[in-house]
């Protein structure tokens, strides 16, 4: 596996994460938000969204995987779940990317069942090519193609997440 060129650079991340947070706090003006942080991958996108997003909000985390190597397992695994109370609040669940949509509609049904006065969904990236089950994002990043991709907080097999800029991938992947 061989990480390529840059296809999203760091600058072009910083100009959308700024205008995402403006529109999250326009839709959300006079309100509280709970964000949830969906690990690992969100981490660095949350943090740097959270911080230019202008109304009061409280930050939590849920870490899933439900990928192995480059392909998705199909199958969620939950690590941990936030143990703040949903019921009545403004939830905005913060996801890296959105690839078979899997992931995204356990996150809505789950957070969904805890009865809070909205929920929305916010990723970084989203691969509609991909796409196994239909899911509504609220809020976009970027829309790419069926790529790979490293960096910013994404990984291959744990590795890469520390990369500035977003990067495709290409080549062998070796399956342990
Ligand atoms: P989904 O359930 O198939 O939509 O997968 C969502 C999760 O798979 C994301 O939160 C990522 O952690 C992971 N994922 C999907 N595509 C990529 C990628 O290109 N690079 C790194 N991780 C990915």
């Amino acid at each position: 596996m061989e990480v390529t060129g840059i296809l999203i650079s760091e600058r072009e991340i910083n100009k959308r994460v700024n205008s995402l947070a403006r529109r999250i706090s326009r839709d959300y003006a006079g309100k509280y938000i709970i964000v949830l942080c969906i690990l690992n991958g969100a981490f660095m996108f949350a943090s740097d969204l959270v911080k230019k997003i202008k109304v009061p909000l409280e930050i939590d985390f849920i870490s899933l995987s439900s990928y192995s190597g480059m392909e998705s397992s199909e199958e969620i695994v939950v690590d941990f779940t936030s143990r703040v109370s949903l019921k009545n609040k403004h939830v905005l669940i913060v996801e890296d990317i959105v690839d078979t949509g899997l992931t995204a509609k356990y996150l809505l049904e789950c957070i969904g069942d805890k009865q809070p006065a909205s929920i929305k969904f916010c990723s970084l990236l989203d691969k509609p090519s991909r796409r196994k089950v239909d899911v509504k994002i609220d809020y976009i990043g970027f829309t790419i193609e069926d790529i790979f991709v490293v960096g910013y907080g994404m990984d291959y097999e744990n590795e890469y997440r520390n990369l500035t800029n977003i990067h495709g991938c290409k080549g062998e992947i070796e399956w342990t």
